[in-house]
């Protein structure tokens, strides 16, 4: 049913590929599963209103339009667990390890090899249509002074944009048909999750303190031990400090 990528649409140069799908959805323009490249972005968003800066033709800045989605608020985490795991799975097919930092940053190590936004739009407490955003470093060497790889870093050898891409599509396909499979999601994303059971710094609205992640919870909250009380946050509650 899912059937991603049937549809590709490239694009030298956009603002943000995302608000390219948003406008074209809006037109009733696009069929569900196309997927929007650009080689160019420039004006790369990022998650919580930052920027995503890539170089242009040397990364992959695209997104994947869902509709239909027919999915209650609720359960929209599910998504971002299909598409962090896609992610990962496409890299250890490639041979290399990554974890999820909460809620879907793909790392390498310390350093970011993917970032991911997820722009629904809703009816009522339905999600109806979802844009999946997602810029992965592939052949980009240099980051200055970011915290960042990318897969020719990691592997030493060059991989074109479109084998890439199809790769991934083809491990997105697999992990939406495990939608209706939650439990298998559910483990395999916290098997991958970055810190997990760690002792390690975090920061809430009260400050600092040491905690341990636990888990996260069918919304998606991360569950974080702080003074041996099970907390649960959303996105803007918590940091990850060290
Ligand atoms: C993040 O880690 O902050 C999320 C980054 C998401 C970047 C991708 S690149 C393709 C798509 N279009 C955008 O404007 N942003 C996403």
């Amino acid at each position: 049913m899912h059937q991603i990528g049937r549809h590709i649409i490239r694009l030298e140069s956009v603002d943000s590929t995302n608000n390219y799908t948003a406008n074209r959805a809006k037109l009733n323009d696009l069929p569900h599963g196309a997927v929007i490249l650009a080689v160019e972005q420039t004006q790369g968003r990022g998650q919580m209103g930052t920027e995503w800066l890539a170089e242009p033709g040397a990364n992959l800045t695209f997104s994947v339009f869902l509709d239909n989605v027919n999915l209650s608020v609720e359960r929209q985490f599910i998504l971002t667990k299909i598409v962090s795991l896609a992610l990962t799975d496409f890299l250890a097919d490639s041979g290399v390890t990554a974890t999820i930092k909460w809620p879907n940053d793909i790392y390498v190590g310390d350093r970011k090899i993917c970032g991911v936004l997820i722009e629904n739009s809703l009816q009522g407490m339905t999600i109806k249509r979802s844009i999946i955003g997602i810029g992965l470093n592939t052949n980009q060497k240099q980051f200055g002074n970011l915290e960042a790889t990318s897969l020719i870093l990691e592997t030493r050898q060059f991989r074109s944009n479109d084998d890439v891409l199809f790769s991934f599509i083809r491990r997105l396909n697999e992990r939406f048909d495990q939608e209706a499979k939650p439990s298998i999601l559910d483990t395999d994303y916290l098997n991958r999750l970055r810190w997990l059971r760690e002792e390690r710094t975090f920061e809430d609205a009260q400050g600092m303190f040491q905690g341990v992640l636990l888990g996260v919870n069918e919304s998606g909250k991360l569950i974080v031990s702080k003074e041996n009380e099970e907390t649960n946050y959303g996105l803007k509650e918590i940091k990850f400090i060290r």
